[in-house]
């Protein structure tokens, strides 16, 4: 059976294309929501290149012709759909991707 939880809302994205949440099981941890061109993608909110979060501040994220997200400490770039690092220092490494399901303009975590 699949659980949803709910992350956040379409709402949330007005005027930016992330949105950080505090991970629904473990609140050491938090989710990027990223609105991309065809649909929703999301990832742990950690860079494969030293285990940081990506935000440069608190929920405010660098991003490149809605294509690129880029990690703030050491620039790594990563696909947004895939969340592959396409150029940087941990170039070939790929974010954690989060299951997520979309219903009524409401984004949840599936478990
Ligand atoms: S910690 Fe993200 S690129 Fe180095």
């Amino acid at each position: 059976m699949v659980t949803l939880i709910k992350l956040c809302e379409q709402t949330d994205f007005q005027e930016k294309i992330c949105f950080r949440v505090l991970h629904p099981e473990d609140d050491k941890k938090s989710i990027v929501v990223i609105k991309g061109q065809n649909g929703f993608y999301a990832y742990e909110n950690v860079c494969p290149h030293f285990s940081v979060q990506l935000d440069y501040k608190d929920g405010v994220f660098s991003t490149y012709k809605n294509k690129l997200i880029m990690c703030a400490h050491h620039s790594a770039m990563f696909d947004i759909t895939t969340g592959e690092c396409v150029d940087g220092p941990c170039k070939g490494h790929y974010l954690k991707a989060v299951p997520i399901d979309v219903k009524d303009s409401v984004v949840f975590l599936k478990r």
